[in-house]
């Protein structure tokens, strides 16, 4: 049976443009504030339900004609520390749609071209998140309204110095071969990258960002969202990560196909594909931080596309963080991935 599944969104761009914040404010977390040095040193996940996004959406949501069918989006969040390119990438590589964040008032930095070269590198759509508009001299915050809303209030000297700052990053972009525009003066999405003036840390603008990247996906990506969920799982390790009392597991992104308890996994590692029974499937609940829940793992039977689970299996120890993982069900089966996984 053929099912839409989440779309997965790489959030991306040069370190404390702010990435995690702008998933704290969707998702009511913290985890921004309780990193080592502020900064983001792994590659995370989220699972946010279409609920959530409604909740936050409201009334913008119906802007797209015709109903959103998405069950949720799947957020994975990267490092934008220069020393992260090789999780960049796996974010970049793994996403169907991106956003890419950029500080408004810092403009392109040297991460916001790596993570762009990485965007075409693997033809991903992306929209551009314009942050931190409330540190505009004499912006008026008003916590969670929709950016145009908020902009309508702002003072004539507070407008012109955004419009500024964003005609400076649309030149930018067009240096780099893309024509941008603010979203709302945008004609076309296929041909203009959409900008969307944000403030993550009061939830300004966050409505319109998640009612375009819903409506992008759903629009544009819906052939590529519907697959044979009931056919085995591949994904992606994100993380090898030792657990109290699970030892080895691995945090994977599964994008195709169901993930059953019982399936056996091949698994890329250091010097050979590893063959492993599962033991545990574990689900961070719906807004979890996969790699800093609040919560416990629920324990699950199964997972379809996408997700993000962790997984105990004996055997773990040579996992190699950004190798595939695929499920099988045969012996033909284990045979198959153990070639695609060797031939990589
Ligand atoms: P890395 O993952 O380390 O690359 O950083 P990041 O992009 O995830 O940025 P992070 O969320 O850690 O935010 C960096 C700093 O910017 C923090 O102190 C945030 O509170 C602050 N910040 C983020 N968004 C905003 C915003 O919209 N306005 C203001 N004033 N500060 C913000
Ligand atoms: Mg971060
Ligand atoms: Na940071």
């Amino acid at each position: 049976m053929k099912k839409i599944r989440q779309p997965i969104i790489a959030v991306l761009g040069h370190v404390d443009h702010g990435k995690t914040t702008m998933l704290d404010r969707i998702r009511k977390t913290n985890v921004a504030s309780k990193e080592a040095g502020g900064i983001t040193q792994h590659i995370g996940a989220t699972e946010v339900p279409i609920e959530v996004v409604k909740e936050i959406a409201g009334p913008l949501l119906s802007l797209w004609k015709g109903e959103i069918k998405l069950p949720g989006l799947l957020f994975i969040d990267t490092p934008g520390h220069e020393a992260f390119t090789s999780l960049r990438a796996r974010g970049g590589s793994l996403a169907d749609l991106a956003i890419l964040i950029i500080d408004v008032n810092e403009g392109f930095q040297p991460q916001t071209i790596e993570s762009i070269e990485i965007l075409k590198k693997y033809k991903t759509p992306f929209i551009v998140a314009a942050n931190k508009i409330d540190r505009i001299k004499g912006w008026k915050i008003n916590e969670n309204e929709p950016f145009l809303v908020n902009f309508k209030k702002q003072d004539q000297r507070a407008q012109q110095e955004l419009e500024t700052k964003l005609w400076e990053v649309i030149g930018k972009f067009y240096e780099m071969g893309f024509q941008a525009n603010r979203f709302d003066r945008v004609q076309d999405f296929t041909k203009e990258l959409a900008i969307v003036p944000i403030s993550a840390k009061y939830g300004i603008g966050i409505a319109e960002l998640l009612v375009l990247i819903a409506g992008l996906a759903q629009r544009y990506l819906e052939q590529k969202l519907k697959i044979e969920v009931e056919g085995p799982a591949k994904g992606t390790i994100l993380e090898v990560r030792e657990e109290i009392g699970l030892g080895t597991t691995i945090d994977v992104i599964v994008y195709d196909g169901t993930l059953r308890k019982d399936d056996t996994i091949v698994v890329g590692g250091k010097d050979e594909a590893i063959v492993t029974k599962i033991r545990a499937l574990l689900k961070p609940k719906p807004l979890d931080e996969i790699r800093d829940p609040r919560f416990r793992f629920d324990q699950v039977d199964e997972v379809a596309a996408a997700a993000g689970i962790k997984i105990a299996a004996p055997g773990l120890d040579g996992a190699l963080a950004g190798s595939p993982v695929i499920a099988a069900r045969s012996e033909e089966d284990v045979e198959k991935a153990k070639q695609e996984i060797l031939s990589q």
